[in-house]
């Protein structure tokens, strides 16, 4: 089962991005394996065209198809995810992460847009028909640090949801895997869908 991070920042050197790399790092050491598509790395004008010739948009695009579980990372910028991430997402077709499982996660500059995720993001998710959708992680710049010696160091209170997130994806990934025909729900039965 593969998992793409799919990161939406801008900028690099990103914060998002290193937080995005710490939950990749987490779901390697369960055992899983995944690649990684940052939106910033594809070609502008493609992108902003709606260019579905040019390979390497062709390819993202195919490479999200592929994924089983997606990782999906922005800044909060003007109280919402990212308009580069939103470019991309608009070139998957309607129902483009059918069957995926998908953990979002933000970081912001404060507090005040924390629930961004949920009232912006999910509700696109939802419409490209995501299996499970799971509870997002946010951290603010205050609860992240970066030393080019020892990398990100995340606050106690952040670590505990990105271990809580990474371990419900890593739950439902192993729970598909044996059971392809069914959703599921942490602490729950598994709900056999009706297709
Ligand atoms: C253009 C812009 C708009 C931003 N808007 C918000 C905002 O509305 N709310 C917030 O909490 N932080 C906001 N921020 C702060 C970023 O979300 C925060 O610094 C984030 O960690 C940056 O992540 P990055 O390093 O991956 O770009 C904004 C930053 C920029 C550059």
């Amino acid at each position: 089962m593969s998992i793409l991070l799919l990161g939406g920042s801008p900028a690099a050197p990103s914060s998002t991005g290193r937080l995005l790399e710490h939950v990749g790092d987490k779901l390697a050491a369960l055992g899983h394996r995944h690649s990684k598509l940052n939106v910033r790395d594809l070609p502008a004008k493609a992108l902003l065209h709606a260019d579905f010739a040019d390979l390497a948009l062709k390819r993202a695009i195919e490479v999200v198809a592929e994924a089983d579980a997606i990782v999906i990372a922005t800044p909060i910028y003007k109280a919402s995810y990212t308009g580069i991430l939103k470019a991309f997402l608009d070139l998957l077709p309607q129902d483009g992460l059918k069957d995926k499982l998908v953990l979002p996660l933000a970081t912001g500059g404060s507090q005040s847009h924390m629930l961004a995720l949920d009232y912006a993001l999910r509700p696109v998710l939802q419409a490209l028909d995501a299996r499970q959708v799971f509870t997002s992680i946010y951290a603010t710049s205050q609860q992240l640090s970066w030393s080019d010696v020892s990398g990100l160091t995340v606050d106690q209170s952040i670590a505990w949801r990105v271990q809580a997130g990474v371990d419900a994806l890593s739950a439902a990934l192993h729970a598909q895997r044996q059971q392809p025909g069914e959703v599921f729900v942490a602490n729950a039965q598994p709900v056999r869908l009706a297709r």
